[in-house]
C-alpha cells in the first residue's frame, strides 16, 4: 500500500506538474474531460481520504467539500481566481490554499488583445464567410470594421493583467484611461516606460471616454454586476466590450438587451455568466457581428499552462509539508 500523502486531480493536466506531484505523492485523477460534478467531487474526496486537491476554476470548493475530505491540507487551484474556493472556510480548518499569479498576465493579455481585434474587424465572421464560400469579390462595403489605432481603450483594472494589456496599446498610438481601487502609481509608470500615458478615472468617465471598455478586475461582492444596464447604456454605441475577467462581473441579461438594441457595437468575451454557455443561450443567439465568445481560455498556451501546474503542484506539495504555500491565497 502507498503510504504517500494522496493528491485528487479533477482534470488531466500538463506533464510537468504531474510529475512534479507524482515525486512525492500518490496522484489520482478524475478521468474524464469536463468537470466533475460537484456531488462526485465530494464523494471521491471522502472515498479516496485525500491529502490534496487540485483544482481549477470549474470546481465549485466549499465547505461541503471540506467536509467530505477530514484529511485535506492543500487545495491548489490552477488559476490566479479563487473566487470558487471557500477562503474562509479553507481557513477555518487550517487548509492551506494556493493559486498561480502572475505567471498568466502576458498570456490573458494576449487573448483580451485577441478578442479586442477580432471584434473591431469582424475576423469570426470574416473567417466565416470564407470557409462557406461567400468570398464573391473584393468590396468597398464588405465587413467594414472599427479602427483601433488612435481610439480610446479604457482599461477597468490596473492589476497585474490589466497592467500587461494595457502595455501592449503603445503600437495602436491609442488614449488609455483605467480605473482601479486608487490611483495605480506604479503601474502608471511602468506603463510610461512603454510609452503609454495611462490617465486614472472613475468609471462612468471610462465609460463616456473609452472606444474600448476592457474588464481586468477579480470577481468581488464590489465587482459582481459591475457592467450593469446603467453602464453598457453609458458606452458609446459604436463601443467594443471585452471580458476576459469574470463572467459575473456583467449582468448577461442587460448584455442581452444592449446586444439586441443596439446600446453597444459588439461584445467580446472569453468569460461568461453561465459558463459554460448552455447550447442556445440567448448570448449565442446574437449574429456574430454583435458577439464573439470563446470558452474561458485566457491563460491557455502551452508555455503558460504548464507554469501554472508547475506552480499548482508546489503549492500542494508546500501545504502537505505544513509549510506555506509559495503563492497563497489566504492572506
Ligand atoms: C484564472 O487563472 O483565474 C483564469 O480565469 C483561468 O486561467
Amino acid at each position: 500500500m502507498d503510504d504517500r500523502p494522496l493528491v485528487y486531480l479533477t482534470r488531466e493536466i500538463p506533464r510537468e506538474g504531474l510529475d512534479r506531484l507524482e515525486d512525492s505523492c500518490e496522484v489520482v485523477a478524475w478521468e474524464e474531460s469536463t468537470a466533475p460534478p460537484h456531488d462526485l467531487l465530494v464523494d471521491r474526496l471522502a472515498e479516496l481520504e485525500a491529502d490534496g486537491l487540485f483544482c481549477n476554476v470549474a470546481d465549485t470548493v466549499d465547505a461541503a467539500v471540506f467536509d467530505a475530505s477530514p484529511n485535506l491540507r492543500a487545495v491548489g487551484t490552477m488559476s490566479v481566481g479563487y473566487d470558487h474556493i471557500d477562503l474562509r472556510g479553507a481557513a477555518e480548518r487550517d487548509i492551506a490554499v494556493g493559486h498561480t499569479p502572475g505567471v498568466l498576465s502576458e498570456t490573458t493579455a494576449d487573448l483580451a488583445w485577441a478578442l479586442l481585434m477580432a471584434g473591431a474587424r469582424r475576423i469570426v465572421e470574416a473567417d466565416q464567410q470564407v470557409h462557406d464560400g461567400e468570398w464573391d469579390t473584393w468590396g468597398p462595403m464588405v465587413l467594414l470594421g472599427r479602427d483601433i489605432h488612435d481610439a480610446t481603450l479604457g482599461v477597468v483594472g490596473l492589476g497585474g493583467i490589466g497592467t500587461a494589456f494595457a502595455k501592449r496599446a503603445a503600437g495602436f498610438d491609442m488614449d488609455v484611461c483605467y480605473t482601479h481601487t486608487g490611483r495605480n502609481e506604479a503601474a502608471e509608470a511602468e506603463l510610461a516606460e512603454y510609452g503609454v500615458d495611462a490617465t486614472y478615472c472613475d468609471l462612468p468617465d471610462l465609460l463616456d471616454r473609452a472606444d474600448y471598455v476592457s474588464l481586468h478586475v477579480p470577481l468581488t461582492d464590489e465587482t459582481a454586476g459591475l457592467i450593469s444596464e446603467d453602464e453598457l447604456r453609458r458606452m458609446d454605441k459604436e463601443a467594443i466590450l471585452i471580458n476576459s475577467a469574470r463572467g459575473e462581473v456583467v449582468d448577461t441579461e442587460a448584455l442581452d438587451r444592449a446586444l439586441a438594441e443596439g446600446w453597444i457595437r459588439h461584445a467580446a468575451l472569453d468569460v461568461t455568466d453561465p459558463e459554460p454557455l448552455p447550447p442556445g443561450h440567448s448570448l449565442c443567439r446574437h449574429a456574430p457581428e454583435r458577439i464573439t465568445v470563446t470558452p474561458h481560455i485566457g491563460s491557455a498556451s502551452t508555455e503558460t499552462r504548464g507554469e501554472m501546474a508547475v506552480m499548482t503542484a508546489d503549492n500542494i506539495l508546500a501545504g502537505l509539508a505544513d509549510e506555506d504555500p509559495p503563492y497563497s491565497a489566504l492572506e
